[in-house]
C-alpha cells in the first residue's frame, strides 16, 4: 500500500479522491507534474515544482501553496513510502469545484502521489526504440496541464505498431516533442533540439548541460523531412532517461541501432543521476 497526500492529508492509495465537479474531472483544467527519485530523492523536485507553477500560471489557475511548501510536503510523502526502492513521484493540482461548473474558484486540491518506479524495457536502451510521428499540437504545450487527450490518443496509435512513442508534427511540418518525451537529433557534429512550442523538459535541461564540448548545440526547430537526414535521434523524460530512436514511421534512422553520439550522453547522464543524492533538494 503506497501513501499518498491529498488535501492536506496523508492517506491510504485506495482512499484518495477529488470531488467529481472539480473541474479537473469534469473539464480536463488542472495541472501536474512528473518526477522521480534517485537514490530515494527526488530528482530536480525545485524545478518539477517551479515547472508545476508555471504551468498553473499559463493555464490561469491559481495555487494556495507556495512553492516551498509543495517541495516540503513532497519529501514528507517520499518518506512515507520508504518500501519502495526507488519511486515515481506525481505532483497533481486540480482546478478545484466551481458553481458554474466552468469558472475556477482558486480552491484547487493538491495531491502527491508517490508509487514505485517502474522498470521500462531493455530493448529500447540497447537496440533502440521505433516512434510515430502524429499530426497534432498541444494546446499551451508550456503548461503541463492534466488535459492529456492528445497523448493518451497519440500513445495508442504508437502502441498498436509497436512503437514507443507518437512525436507530434505541427501544421508548419516541425517536428516538436513526443507525447511525454522532448526530442535531440544529431546531424554531423550538430545536436539540434527545438527552442519553443515544447514543454521545457527536466531531462532536456540536464542534457542540455551534459552535451559534450564536441557537439555544437543548435536549438531550432527540425522538420519533418529532416528526419530521415539525421544521424541519430533521442528522446528525453524523467520515467524513461534518454532513449535511443532507430525508427520512425517505416523509416530507418542512421544505421538502425543507438549512435555513438547518443550512448556517450546515456552514460554521462547516467553517472550524473547515479551521483544525485549530495546537498540540499529544495
Ligand atoms: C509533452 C511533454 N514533453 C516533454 C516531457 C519530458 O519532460 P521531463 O523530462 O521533465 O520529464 C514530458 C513529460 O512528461 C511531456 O509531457
Amino acid at each position: 500500500m503506497d501513501t499518498y497526500y491529498v488535501n492536506g492529508e496523508f492517506v491510504d492509495d485506495e482512499a484518495a479522491r477529488v470531488p467529481a465537479k472539480d473541474l479537473t474531472v469534469l473539464r480536463g483544467f488542472g495541472v501536474f507534474d512528473f518526477l522521480i527519485t534517485y537514490n530515494k530523492r527526488p530528482f530536480y523536485l525545485k524545478e518539477h515544482v517551479e515547472r508545476l507553477e508555471t504551468s498553473a500560471k499559463n493555464i490561469g489557475l491559481k495555487l494556495s501553496h507556495t512553492n516551498e511548501q509543495i517541495c516540503k510536503i513532497v519529501e514528507e510523502t517520499v518518506k512515507k513510502n520508504t518500501h519502495h526502492d526507488e519511486s515515481n513521484i506525481r505532483l497533481v493540482y486540480t482546478g478545484g469545484v466551481s458553481p458554474d461548473g466552468v469558472t475556477p474558484a482558486g480552491n484547487g486540491i493538491l495531491m502527491v502521489m508517490v508509487t514505485p518506479k517502474h522498470m521500462l524495457p531493455d530493448f529500447w536502451y540497447n537496440d533502440g526504440a521505433s516512434v510515430i510521428t502524429v499530426d497534432m499540437e498541444r494546446f499551451i504545450p508550456t503548461s503541463k496541464s492534466t488535459n492529456y487527450l492528445s497523448a493518451v490518443f497519440a500513445l495508442e496509435q504508437a502502441h498498436k505498431t509497436g512503437a514507443a512513442e507518437a512525436l507530434y508534427v505541427d501544421r508548419n511540418q516541425r517536428v516538436l516533442e513526443g507525447t511525454t518525451t522532448n526530442i535531440f537529433a544529431i546531424k554531423g557534429s550538430s545536436i539540434i533540439t527545438p527552442p519553443d512550442g515544447i514543454l521545457p523538459g527536466i531531462t532536456r535541461s540536464v542534457v542540455l548541460k551534459l552535451i559534450p564540448e564536441s557537439l555544437k548545440l543548435e536549438m531550432r526547430h527540425i522538420d519533418f523531412a529532416e528526419l530521415e537526414k539525421m544521424d541519430e535521434i533521442f528522446i528525453t523524460a524523467s520515467n524513461k532517461e534518454i532513449v535511443p530512436v532507430v525508427k520512425v514511421n517505416d523509416m530507418i534512422v542512421g544505421p538502425g541501432k543507438p549512435g555513438n553520439v547518443t550512448k556517450q550522453i546515456m552514460t554521462l547522464f547516467k553517472s550524473y543521476t547515479k551521483d544525485f543524492g549530495q546537498g540540499k533538494i529544495c
